[in-house]
């Protein structure tokens, strides 16, 4: 596989794949058979998501989606989102990458310029200035971006939780939730060679079949 360095001057031998989309896009389905997909193949695969993936950014991930926390200023909610990335990426995205592995994350910057950025109107430049500090400038290989309608995603998601009312960021409108999946695609639409968008709504096979279809080439180098 080949080398590059980033911009914290790590060599990088493996690859850093980022899976992001509104709520009930299909993240979690894709990212199990691309998992089994890969490790089947002989690779050795870290599947990890975000808020969380290290002990820390698990704790900021409960303060962050659990109810009562009374009213989150938005600037606090786009820096624990921060917090817990910088930690992930530190203790590892980075170390798995350097060591060859091949890392599947379920959300990573993207989900914050969307959900914060657009979503609480906190600006997309903004939000990526500290995004781009907190993670010393680690970008994907690859973003696959599973876009949905909002009102797809919210029927997915309240039959998936069996009308049980979502968690803090799930239960917000749907005008939040349209503005975000605008910036998801914004964002892929400024860097198309480093994205894959697939429209979720499509069968769960298909869409693997496309996302196989864009990393094989990458796994060839
Ligand atoms: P999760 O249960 O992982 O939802 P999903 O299955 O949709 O990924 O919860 C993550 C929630 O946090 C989700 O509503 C998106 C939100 N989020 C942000 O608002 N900003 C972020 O930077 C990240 C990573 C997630």
């Amino acid at each position: 596989m080949r080398i590059l360095q980033d911009d914290a001057g790590t060599a990088r031998t493996g690859l850093f794949i980022a899976l992001e989309g509104g709520e009930g896009a299909g993240k979690t389905t894709q990212l199990r058979l691309l998992r089994d997909w890969l490790t089947e193949a002989g690779h050795d695969v870290v599947l990890t998501r975000e808020p969380g993936g290290t002990e820390i950014g698990e704790r900021i991930r409960t303060l962050l989606l659990e109810h009562g926390q009374g009213e989150v200023d938005p600037r606090t909610e786009a820096l624990l989102f921060a917090a817990s990335r910088a930690a992930h990426v530190a203790q590892r995205i980075r170390p798995a990458v350097a060591a060859g592995q091949l890392v599947l994350t379920d959300r990573f910057v993207d989900s914050s310029l969307a959900y914060q950025g657009a979503g609480r109107g906190l600006g997309v430049d903004a939000v990526a200035r500290v995004n781009e500090w907190a993670t010393a400038g680690l970008v994907p290989d690859l973003t696959v971006l599973l876009d949905v309608n909002p009102s797809v995603s919210r029927s997915r998601r309240e039959a998936r939780d069996g009308g049980r009312p979502g968690d803090r960021i799930e239960s917000a409108e749907d005008a939040f939730h349209a503005r975000l999946r605008e910036a998801f695609l914004e964002r892929a639409a400024a860097a198309p060679g480093r994205y894959l968008v697939l429209d979720g709504t499509q069968a769960p096979d298909a869409v693997h079949a496309r996302i196989r279809e864009a990393m094989e080439p990458m796994l060839d180098d």
